[in-house]
């Protein structure tokens, strides 16, 4: 049996989704019976990276996540309305969803997991977290035996690329704003990035999967990195310290529930591991007990990178969706006999 892919967005993430899901459909195993079946834009007249026939470009979204032959919504258009809506109506209609969408899942995610539980289908979202970085996986899965008392992150690739390059280069705040933007790391409206109102939706998942409950926007302190000038900077750095913007959700007291969350501006010592996540990458510290102290790296933005999130969550959907037939055991007999010979 297929799997149908019902994509919305064909922008940075879609287009390096399709590109990715290109390059490996039929070299992967898993991925065999995945078809890009329609892609959904607002512009149909508009150039694109990819090749697809004229069938599958469509500007009616609403007619992908109704279409009956449609097994899995991938949502990469981003905003709000009409992603929630679609969503919600895809996920009505009894089709999986991935998306990368972590200003939905902040403010709508119980509408939406009720909606998905009510009608027996997943909705993942490694991508909305982290960009290429598995961290959701992780939290909702090998961790969730632990008591999680910290999650603290740089969630912001756009951010830390542009104190990184401040604090290296010199540069100036908008010059390398215009780069991020370029590179495909910024959000449609960069507010949300410098305002640190991205990073604020990404703790705000990552609290409520690692603390089991929900987290509302407007409990978390929110400070972006607007008032980070190149002398508090040169100051810093005379102290031993970078600056960089961290996600922190926190269990006040080992004892009682009570969590603060927050984004702002931190003075980092140099000897922390945080300090040295440059550029556009991310890294997520948790700390719980039994486990300790684990820290997630990788690239935080870009097409590639988040790709990578959104395809695996398709890759696992459309597993569980060949269960009958899918192998348990992939690491041993992947079918790729020529790159699975132990070396001697
Ligand atoms: P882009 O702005 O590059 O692309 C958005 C795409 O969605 C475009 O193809 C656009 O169509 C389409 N679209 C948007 N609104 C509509 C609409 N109302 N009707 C029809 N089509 C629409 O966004 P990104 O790819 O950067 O981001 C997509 C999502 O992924 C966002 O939720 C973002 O937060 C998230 N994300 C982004 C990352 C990144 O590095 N960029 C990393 C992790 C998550 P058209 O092309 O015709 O304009
Ligand atoms: N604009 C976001 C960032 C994209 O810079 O981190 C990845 O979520």
């Amino acid at each position: 049996m297929g799997v149908k892919l019902g994509i919305l967005g064909l922008g940075t993430v879609g287009t390096g989704t399709v590109q990715l899901l290109q390059n490996v459909i039929g070299r992967h195993p898993l991925l065999q019976e995945i078809e890009i079946y329609r892609v959904g834009v607002r512009s149909l007249d508009k150039p694109r990276a990819v090749e697809l026939s004229t069938e599958i470009l469509t500007a009616n979204l609403e007619a992908i996540v109704n279409d009956p032959a449609v097994d899995i919504v991938v949502e990469v258009m981003g905003g709000l309305e009409p992603a929630r809506s679609l969503i919600l109506q895809a996920l009505k209609n009894g089709k999986h969803v991935v998306t990368a969408n972590k200003a939905v899942i902040a403010r709508f995610g119980a509408e939406i997991f009720t909606a998905a539980n009510q009608a027996g289908v997943y909705v993942m979202l490694e991508a909305a977290v982290g960009g290429g970085i598995p961290v959701i996986q992780p939290l909702k899965q090998s961790l969730s035996v632990n008591q999680i008392n910290a999650v603290t992150g740089i969630v912001n690739g756009t951010t830390n690329y542009i104190l990184t390059r401040m604090q290296t280069e010199g540069s100036n705040f908008d010059d390398v704003l215009a780069d991020a933007q370029r590179l495909g790391y910024a959000e449609a409206d960069p507010t949300a990035d410098v305002d640190g109102l991205d990073a604020a939706d990404k703790i705000a998942i990552l609290a409520s999967l690692g603390f089991g409950g929900r987290i509302h926007l407007e409990d978390v302190y929110c400070e972006g990195i607007r008032q980070v000038s190149k002398t508090d900077i040169a100051y810093a750095e005379k102290l031993g310290f970078v600056i960089k913007l961290l996600a922190i959700a926190k269990r006040q007291s080992n004892k009682n529930s009570q969590l603060s969350v927050r984004v702002h501006p931190t003075l980092v010592s140099k000897t922390h591991p945080l300090a040295s996540i440059n550029g556009v990458y991310n890294a997520i510290l948790v700390e719980g007990e039994p486990i300790g102290q684990v820290m997630f790296f990788g690239p935080g933005a870009g097409a590639g990178a988040t790709a990578s999130a959104v395809s695996s969550d398709i890759l696992n959907l459309a597993a569980t969706l060949q269960t009958s037939t899918a192998n348990p055991n992939p690491l041993f007999t992947c079918g790729h006999d020529d790159y699975c010979e132990i070396a001697p």
